[in-house]
Order: structure tokens, then C-alpha cells, then sequence
């Protein structure tokens, strides 16, 4: 693209597209002009003159004078044809739609190659903090051995007004919702499935690897109870939301599951909203990038940052990716992620029965009170995916 003002389509005017709306209001050095807004309910007011708006996505997939498509609806399976639509019509699209993104990455990376058209979703993981492109670029030469990220803003919202308010996790999740840190269904939040999708992006660009989301173990923060904090706390840790990359030789381990943080991690300090990734490479030892991880302001800002790199070309290189593709390597099917370890885990239960679909190779620490049970033990990664998306499970399992 050139110095010329930059036309954007955009689709969904919610809390991310009018924060793009205001960031770029706001910005001095990009000249860009949103010309139409795509949305779907007709009986919403808007905060600007409905003559940019639309209820047609053909208004704006058919105009052939946009530079960039830019998609931030709540429907990732539309989300997923806007973008493949504007993609084989040649145009570049700026997403933040990290389960459309992480459900169809294959075929939105061939797109890419087929179109030779860009696709930039930086404020799709981590919000504002610029980790996608300084995982693709900056630790582009890195021997990268493992990334460890506070992922999602709800979940760390709710672990942090917990233990620092001493409260349950129902009245912290009530109040959440009520004051919008929390969706009124609050799910794929709390039990790790946002945390996985954006695990899986940034897989991508630290390894070079594409996993499904079914591939990955997700356990969440939904049976958490105040009893859980109190044994965190008690040993001077704290409860954190994980997202995991590690190599592991040829292979790789990625997980998200809860985790007990020391004070010494950087990701200890990392509260409320805030999100967090610590990247770790054999030359540049850790390294924690830290920031608003979520928001209609820190979001759009991401956005516009995306919607800036494409003035110079911009494009995700895909060099691990590539590097391995070209080698016949097999991590496009996801058949380097090792999911054959064990680890050790605090698991708290009602009924002892409950812990029977586990394959619990040793205890390692055994507690029973009136209030409430747990081990310590150490248990397979497999057998817990029996865990992963059940809603009938009160199991609450978190690293050691
Ligand atoms: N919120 C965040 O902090 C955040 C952070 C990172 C990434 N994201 C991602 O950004 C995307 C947008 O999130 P959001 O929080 O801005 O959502 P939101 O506030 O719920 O807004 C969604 C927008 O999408 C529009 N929409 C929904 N279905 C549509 C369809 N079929 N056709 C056209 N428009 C449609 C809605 O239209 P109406 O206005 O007519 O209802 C609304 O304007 C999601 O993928 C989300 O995961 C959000």
C-alpha cells in the first residue's frame, strides 16, 4: 500500500470495533477512513450516523476499492467466511478473532499462500501486548524453548479479586459480570477455552506448529473454591491461568491448565486483568512482556496497529513454519505435540470416586477434612483430558 489514505471495511461495531473507531480517531500518523460498518441488529442505537452502516456483508465484500477488510464480530463461523471471502477476492484482512483463527488455522494459512494476500491478528492473544509479531520477527533466529502466559484477563480478574478480597468464586464471578469483566456466560473464559485458542496462535509463531484446538488439554478455573486459594496462599503462591508452550526434544508440550505461581515468577505480579507471557530462548534467557490483555481501547490499539503494518507490506513471514514445511516435517498435523508425560498436580475432589477416571501414578500428599479433600499427585496428561470442556466434573486440578 501507499501514503495514500487507507480505505477500511469493517465488520462488528462492538466494544473492539469502536475502540478501533476512537484509536484511529485518535491517531496522528496513519491516514485511514473507515467507509462501512458491517453489524447485524437493526434495533441497535448507534453512537455514530447510521449512514455507515450496513446489515449486508455483500456491501462491503463486493466493493472493489477497500485496501483492507478488518472482521471483529462475536460469530466465529461467519467470522470465518467474511475472512475467507475477502481473502480469495485478494483483499488483506486485520482479525482479533482468536477462536475463528485458532479453529481454522490450516485453511486461513493456505489462504494466505493461495491469495498472497496478508492476515494480521495481533490483538487476537494478549490484547495489547505485541507478542504475535515479536514472537514471528524478533525471535525469528531463537532457539525458543517455551512461552508461559496469563492469557486470559477474566480468569486473572477473578483468581486476583479472590485471593486479595478472600471471597468464593461465585460472588467474585457475580460481580464481575456485573461491572463487565466477566461475559454473563462466562464459559469459554473460565474454563480455559480462550485460553487455549490463543495458546494455539501463539504455538504457531513461537514453534512453528499448528495444533487443533481438540489436540490441546484445556482445564480451567470453573471448580475453583476459596479453600484452593487458601492452600496457594498458605505456601506463599499464587493461582494463575496458564497458556504452556515447551520444546521437549523434537517435540512439543502445550497445555493450558491452572498453575501455582512462586513469588519469584514474573507472572506472580501479573493481577486483575492484566495479561501476561513470558517467553524463554537459549540466548535471551526469560523474558515477560506485560500488558493490558483485553478492552475496547488496548484491543483496537492492537487492530491498528495491524491495519499500520500493512502500509509497508506487512505480512506474517511464517518461518518456522515454512522452515519446517520445506523439510517434510510433520508438524502441520500436529504430530510433534507430545501429550505422552506425566505431571505432577494439586487435585481437590469431594468423593474419592471422582479421581477413578484418572490415571494417578502416585500420591504424593493425601489431605481429608470436613471442609475439604485434595492430593498431591502425580497423574498422566492424557487421562485429564476426560476433564477438558465437562461441565459435570467439580474436580479443580492445578499445576505444581
Ligand atoms: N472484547 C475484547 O476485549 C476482545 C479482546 C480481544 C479480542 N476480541 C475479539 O474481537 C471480536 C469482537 O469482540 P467484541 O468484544 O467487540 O464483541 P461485541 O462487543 O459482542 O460486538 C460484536 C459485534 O459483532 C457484530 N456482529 C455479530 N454477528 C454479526 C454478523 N453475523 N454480521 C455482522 N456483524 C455481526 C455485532 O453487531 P450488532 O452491533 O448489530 O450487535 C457487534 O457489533 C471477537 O472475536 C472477540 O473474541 C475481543
Amino acid at each position: 500500500m501507499s501514503e495514500k489514505e487507507i480505505s477500511i471495511g469493517l465488520f462488528g461495531f462492538g466494544c473492539v470495533g469502536q475502540g478501533l473507531y476512537d484509536v484511529l480517531n485518535h491517531s496522528q500518523s496513519l491516514k485511514a477512513n473507515i467507509t462501512t460498518i458491517g453489524v447485524k441488529d437493526h434495533s441497535k442505537p448507534r453512537k455514530i450516523d447510521a449512514s455507515f452502516f450496513t446489515f449486508k456483508k455483500e456491501d462491503i465484500l463486493k466493493r472493489d476499492d477497500l485496501d483492507v477488510i478488518v472482521e471483529l464480530i462475536d460469530d466465529a463461523e461467519e467470522a470465518f467466511r467474511i475472512v475467507s471471502t475477502a481473502m480469495n477476492n485478494g483483499v488483506n484482512v486485520v482479525t482479533a478473532n482468536k477462536k475463528m483463527l485458532a479453529e481454522n488455522f490450516q485453511k486461513l494459512y493456505e489462504l494466505q499462500e493461495q491469495n498472497n494476500v496478508a492476515l494480521l491478528y495481533e490483538g487476537s492473544a494478549g490484547g495489547s501486548i505485541p507478542i504475535i509479531r515479536n514472537l514471528e520477527e524478533y525471535y525469528d533466529n531463537e532457539l525458543l524453548s517455551s512461552f508461559r502466559g496469563i492469557l486470559n484477563g477474566t480468569c486473572n480478574y477473578i483468581l486476583s479479586r479472590m485471593e486479595l478480597e478472600s471471597k468464593d468464586y461465585s460472588e467474585i464471578l457475580k460481580d464481575a459480570q456485573a461491572s463487565g469483566f466477566a461475559e454473563s456466560n462466562p464459559w469459554l473464559d473460565v474454563a480455559g477455552f480462550d485460553t487455549l485458542y490463543k495458546t494455539i496462535l501463539l504455538t504457531v509463531h513461537s514453534f512453528g506448529l499448528i495444533l487443533k484446538p481438540e489436540q490441546v488439554l484445556n482445564l480451567g478455573i470453573q471448580n475453583i473454591t476459596f479453600d484452593d486459594i487458601v492452600y496457594a496462599r498458605e505456601k506463599g503462591l499464587r493461582i494463575k491461568l496458564l497458556g504452556t508452550g515447551y520444546k521437549s526434544g523434537n517435540e512439543f508440550r502445550v497445555y493450558v491448565m491452572p498453575h501455582f505461581v512462586e513469588k519469584t515468577d514474573e507472572l506472580y505480579n501479573v493481577i486483575y486483568e492484566y495479561n501476561g507471557v513470558e517467553v524463554e530462548g537459549a540466548f535471551s534467557c526469560k523474558q515477560t512482556f506485560v500488558g493490558k490483555g483485553a478492552g475496547s481501547h488496548p484491543t483496537g490499539s492492537a487492530v491498528l496497529s495491524d491495519i499500520s503494518a500493512l502500509t509497508y507490506n506487512y505480512k506474517y513471514a511464517y518461518k518456522k513454519l515454512r522452515k519446517l514445511l520445506n523439510g517434510k516435517d510433520k508438524r502441520v498435523n500436529g504430530e510433534q505435540l507430545d501429550n505422552n508425560f506425566s505431571l505432577k498436580v494439586y487435585i481437590r475432589f469431594r468423593e474419592k470416586e471422582e479421581l477413578k477416571q484418572l490415571e494417578i501414578l502416585n500420591i504424593e500428599e493425601e489431605y481429608r477434612s470436613a471442609r475439604t479433600n485434595y492430593i498431591v499427585a502425580t497423574v498422566t496428561l492424557k487421562s485429564l483430558f476426560c476433564l477438558k470442556g465437562n461441565k459435570e466434573s467439580k474436580l479443580f486440578v492445578c499445576a505444581v
